[in-house]
């Protein structure tokens, strides 16, 4: 019996070897036509980007390979950056399935929402959602982020009298996640000003963090992920966001329910995010389930705060480096704002 197991786990071993060479081989060729840096045969281009390094080795390989090139996350990983904007459009413009990689660290999280979801059930929630983009919803967001805008450049302008360095991404993150909060859930919640801000915002940033973290590193297998400090972390801070989506959700499903509150937030000169989501209805009269609404309102808190943090990061960190355009942007603000320093729509 020994002998046969022995026999069989070397087959076993053997069977995955030669299926790992050619899923290797396979995306080898696919990727053939890209040129791109050397990698190792283990870890890929792991170890060539860590920590600080990142931004100056991805700008380096973008300016040697100027459309795209592989990123290998191992051996059997790889990923095609895009830099150049035609291919990104080329590939933007796509219509096909979702990549299930990055988005399935996200799924504990945000659930099935808009972002994951494909095929009818994804077309059935877009239709659902269309109204929480009427221009007359949105308009009424324009003033809610103007503030929290201001609340940042004035953190900023304090610093600013000390004369050091300020790393942005922190607060620019805090902004959009306070700017979120306020069209989601009408909720104030100061976490720009307060650092012992309130759990979910924590929760919030936390989980981004950690899933942009993972996204990095790579951390594919959440059998071992959930192992480590960070996956534990993970699935804590899920834990808490969750509490506090269902506790939202239900104390506004309470009060929607009285037919006057129901009526005077439909008058309401702005609804917000998650009056909609309660209020929509598809042709048959039927809204959404308890468990649809959590993963539409935790997939907005994170595709709406983290994307634009970076955007507007990024942005910020290209102006400083041409101050030419800077000025530019600055001439046409000044014209658009004249003596106001706020922006409404
Ligand atoms: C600069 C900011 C943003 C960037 C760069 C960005 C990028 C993207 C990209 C590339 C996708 C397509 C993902 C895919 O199909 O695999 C996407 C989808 C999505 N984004 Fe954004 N996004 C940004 C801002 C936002 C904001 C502010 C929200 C919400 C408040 C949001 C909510 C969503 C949702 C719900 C989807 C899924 C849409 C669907 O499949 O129907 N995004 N975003």
């Amino acid at each position: 019996v020994l002998q046969l197991s022995v026999v069989l786990g070397v087959i076993f071993v053997l069977l995955k070897v030669v299926h790992f060479y050619q899923k290797r081989k396979k995306l080898i060729k696919a990727l053939e036509t890209f040129p791109g840096p050397p990698k190792h045969w283990l870890y890929g281009h792991n170890h060539l980007i860590t920590g600080d390094k990142m931004l100056h080795q991805i700008m380096s390989w973008a300016e040697e390979y100027p459309y795209a090139f592989p990123r290998w996350l191992g051996p059997v990983l790889p990923s095609l950056v895009i830099h150049h904007p035609e291919y990104a459009k080329t590939i933007l413009g796509q219509t096909d399935r979702k990549s299930e990689v990055p988005y399935k660290f996200v799924v504990p999280w945000i659930g099935q929402g808009l972002l994951v979801l494909h095929g009818t059930k994804w077309f059935q929630h877009r239709k659902l959602l269309t109204p929480a983009f009427y221009y007359s919803v949105l308009k009424s967001y324009v003033a809610l982020m103007s503030d929290s805008v201001k609340v940042m450049l004035d953190k900023w302008e304090k610093k600013n009298s000390e004369m050091k360095s300020v790393e942005l991404f922190q607060d620019v993150s805090l902004m959009t996640l306070d700017s979120i909060m306020k069209c989601a859930f009408s909720y104030n919640t100061d976490c720009q000003t307060q650092s012992n801000s309130d759990y979910y915002i924590r929760a919030v940033y936390d989980l981004s963090y950690l899933v942009s973290n993972r996204v990095q590193t790579f951390s594919y297998k959440d059998i071992f992920y959930d192992w480590t400090r960070k996956g534990r972390e993970f699935h804590d801070a899920c834990k808490l966001a969750h509490t506090h989506t269902d506790k939202v959700i239900r104390e506004r499903k309470m009060l929607l329910s009285s037919e006057k509150e129901l009526d005077k937030i439909q008058k309401k000169t702005h609804m917000d995010f998650l009056d909609i989501l309660l209020c929509t209805k598809d042709a048959n009269g039927v809204g959404l389930s308890d468990e649809d609404l959590r993963a539409e309102v935790d997939t907005f808190m994170f595709a709406g705060h983290d994307t634009t943090a970076s955007g507007i990061s990024w942005l910020l960190y290209c102006l400083s480096l041409h101050p030419e355009y800077q000025q530019r942007c600055r001439e046409e603000i000044q014209g658009i704002l004249g003596d106001r320093d706020t922006i409404e729509w």
